[in-house]
């Protein structure tokens, strides 16, 4: 099997079954196209509610598609896969509590029955890449809300993930910690060369992180109205006049969808 982490979304259309009520259907996502490089920082970016959680979950392999074709690496996506790694908002259900830090980074690999040595080896390194080198035996309730994000990526990586699917992951974080862990995000990226797709309703943290940011309209029948390409270098001064005039482009495209 391919290990690329090109993804290939092609008319993707998502309607929830209890939405139907026998009529007409209603659509959450409707008509999606999109490609993904290997490699990409890719920022989905729209108000809440417009289908954001719906097509992360489509790729992660936890929701059907109702019609169309999600690709990873030439091969169609029904089910989840040790490829990717997600992270969602609220770490409290996403991580154990009863496992502490490294156990909870281990136990996919303890899981997959990888010898002993090797899985010290990887929970270590993901430890530290995640710089929570001093916590290794801390329970979740001891740690702070980045910290138990944190956890959650480390978690992804230790799995060999090579896509990190984030759904809101610093939604919940004071500002200075939210910097931080976006700054550290990067940093990973840069590290590791993971496919990273993220979710926000944050038009500053969309143009903080993202190479490309892919806007949606509103819900129901959300499309995508435009991928913006942004290729300046981290980390970027958004007081920068390039980058107010891209916030303030992204802020006219929203007034106008959003429009009553
Ligand atoms: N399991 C579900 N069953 C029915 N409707 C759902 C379900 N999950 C989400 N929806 C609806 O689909 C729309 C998009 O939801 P979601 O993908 O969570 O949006 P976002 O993440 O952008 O806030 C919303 O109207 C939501 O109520
Ligand atoms: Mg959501």
């Amino acid at each position: 099997m391919s290990e690329s982490g090109d993804i290939h979304i092609d008319h993707l259309y998502k309607s929830y079954s209890s939405l139907n009520m026998e009529k007409e259907p209603v659509y959450v996502l409707n008509d999606i196209n999109l490609d993904i490089k290997d490699g990409e920082f890719h920022v989905f970016l729209g108000w809440s509610g417009c289908g954001k959680s719906t097509i992360l979950n489509i790729i992660a392999g936890f929701v059907e598609k109702t019609q169309g074709s999600v690709q990873i690496g030439g091969n169609e996506i029904y089910k989840p896969g040790v490829d990717r790694g997600v992270v969602f908002q609220n770490a409290d259900s996403a991580i154990f509590s009863w496992l502490n830090v490294w156990d909870n980074i281990e136990y996919g690999l303890r899981i997959r029955k990888s010898p002993k040595p090797e899985r010290s080896e990887v929970v270590r390194r993901c430890i530290h890449l995640v710089q929570l080198d001093s916590h290794e035996k801390k329970y979740p309730h001891e740690l702070s809300g980045g910290m138990k994000q944190r956890v959650q990526i480390a978690r992804s990586i230790a799995n060999n993930s090579h896509i990190l699917i984030m759904d809101e992951p610093f939604g919940a974080l004071d500002s200075q910690t939210r910097r931080i862990m976006q700054n550290e995000l990067i940093q990973l990226w840069r590290d590791t060369g993971k496919t990273i797709l993220f979710v926000t309703h944050d038009i500053q943290e969309a143009v903080y992180l993202g190479e490309k940011i892919s806007v949606f309209s509103r819900a129901p029948d959300a499309k995508i109205i435009r991928t913006i390409d942004l290729p300046q270098p981290h980390p970027r001064d958004l007081t920068l006049p390039s980058f107010k005039t891209i916030i303030q482009d992204i802020q006219d495209l929203f007034a106008e969808e959003y429009v009553i």
